[in-house]
């Protein structure tokens, strides 16, 4: 069987899965019992200065009777008193020595709270660092949390106070409310961090209560913006993920990815794309700790399917498949198949594709069900009528390549019109090599 064992700068677990910095993580009888269940690793619920919380702190986006595919709060850092979080994390590391235990950090923008927060945490024995650069609430109105990890220049001054006096590892946990999280994460590894996680929550407003016309979470007929997480993001977190995995400097310091992780298959991607753990918060909010013995063996399934023995084995495999658009391939083509045996003519192909897309689907009207066809040459492959389609596996995508591989890029380069029935002539530049050496137009069909 596949072996999950996972070494994240020299912190060991027995498999990737950590609970996120939150609720699920913010004392030890939840720590404690999410180890018993078989989880990895955990990011204490961020410690700091003492705050209060408001009531209620949670909304959600359910969509079509799916519960909380999107869930949002307003939640600040752990309301417990720093003395006894710190007693529970030195026993829970005692207890747990195999578990990656790692504590969230955040102070403000002092050099000596920053100092002081740093050496009473580690005294604990914990085993690293995630330093909160991403809550987008509360905590960045006071100029923590986001507020740092908004602005690349403070966020490297604080990882630089707190590499001063770390003795374990530190890993810089990236605000997504940003154009872009490579900004700050450069500057954070070059001020020596040893490891990033991404994302923290999205800001966001969950939608308006259409009988009270306030937002959720209502706190006495007003709402605040909060951090959005859940299934919902994790397209966002991915795309913020393979930024830092494929910029050459942030490329340097492992990840952990965070960010709608709900099952093994998100955590496979996520590793895919170069995390080296993978934090979950808002699936084991709705599930429970239990999911654990999903997440690890649907993964180790799955390595044993594909012939993975370890993480390492297909760690980062998926980053370089994501490239500019310029440079994928124009004489890729594909035309959608429709399979007769298994359609149940819904016709939800032909109102996408006829509405919206290229009217490339053909109704014959019939008793007792119209039938669907596609008209080959008007097809543009977009993919609309297989996504649409109820029938798994009934709308397939074919394959007709148009030509020698071309990108946009290439295209460019030498010139071609965009239209092949363009009348201009073509002239090929001989000091401009093609892929294969040649600058034989004849090679691209269109
Ligand atoms: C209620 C709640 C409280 C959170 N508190 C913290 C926190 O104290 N520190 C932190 O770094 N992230 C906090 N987060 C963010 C999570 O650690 C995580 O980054 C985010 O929820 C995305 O993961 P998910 O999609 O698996 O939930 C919190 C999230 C939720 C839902
Ligand atoms: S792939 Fe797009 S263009 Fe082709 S039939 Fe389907 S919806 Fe129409
Ligand atoms: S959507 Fe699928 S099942 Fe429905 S008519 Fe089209 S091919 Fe058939």
């Amino acid at each position: 069987m596949a072996s999950l064992q996972t070494n994240f700068l020299g912190i060991k677990s027995p498999n990737p899965f950590w609970l996120a910095s939150a609720p699920p993580t913010d004392k030890k009888y939840n720590v404690h019992r999410a180890y018993e269940a078989g989880w990895g690793g955990a990011v204490w619920k961020t410690l700091g200065d003492q705050i209060r919380n408001v009531s209620s702190r949670y909304g959600s986006v359910d969509y079509y009777g799916q519960k909380v595919m999107g869930l949002n709060n307003i939640e600040l850092i752990s309301d417990r008193p720093l003395d006894v979080n710190l007693k529970e994390i030195r026993e829970v590391v005692r207890e747990w020595p195999d578990r990656a235990t790692i504590v969230s950090l955040m102070a403000c923008t002092e050099r000596d709270a920053w100092h002081e927060l740093v050496k009473k945490t580690q005294d604990t024995g914990c085993h690293g660092f995630e330093l909160n650069f991403g809550c987008p609430h509360g905590m960045s109105e006071r100029g923590m949390g986001s507020a740092v990890g908004q602005d690349p220049e403070i966020a490297r001054m604080i990882t630089e106070w707190v590499m001063e006096v770390a003795q374990i590892p530190v890993i810089v946990k990236l605000t997504p409310n940003v154009h872009s999280v490579v900004p700050t994460g450069r500057a954070v590894v070059e001020a020596g961090c040893n490891a990033l996680s991404l994302i923290n929550t999205i800001q966001s407003v969950m939608g308006v209560n259409l009988d009270t016309f306030v937002p959720e979470p209502n706190v006495g007929g007003q709402s605040a913006f909060g951090g959005y997480c859940g299934p919902a993001v994790k397209p966002i977190a991915l795309k913020m993920l393979t930024t830092i995995t494929q910029d050459p400097l942030t490329a340097r310091v492992p990840v952990s990815g965070i960010g709608g992780v709900s099952t093994w298959r998100d955590a496979a991607e996520f590793i895919l794309l170069g995390s080296t753990s993978v934090q979950v918060c808002t699936a084991a909010m709705k599930y429970g700790f239990r999911i654990i013995r999903d997440l690890c063996d649907g993964l180790s399934h799955w390595m044993d399917e594909k012939g993975f023995k370890t993480l390492d084995d297909f760690r980062g495999k998926s980053v370089r498949t994501l490239v500019r658009w310029e440079e994928l391939d124009l004489n890729f083509h594909i035309v959608a198949n429709i399979n007769q045996e298994t359609c149940i003519h819904c016709g939800l192909c032909y109102i996408a594709c006829e509405d919206t897309s290229h009217q490339s689907i053909r109704m014959t009207r019939g008793m007792p069900h119209n039938k669907y066809e596609i008209i080959e040459p008007e097809c543009v492959g977009c993919n609309l009528c297989k996504l649409m389609c109820p029938v798994e596996g009934c709308i397939t995508m074919v394959e007709r390549r148009k030509g020698d591989r071309l990108t946009w890029a290439e295209h460019q380069k030498l010139g071609m019109p965009l239209d092949a029935n363009d009348p201009r002539p073509y002239i090929p530049d001989p000091n401009i090599p093609t892929e294969a050496g040649s600058t034989d137009p004849g090679r691209y069909s269109r």
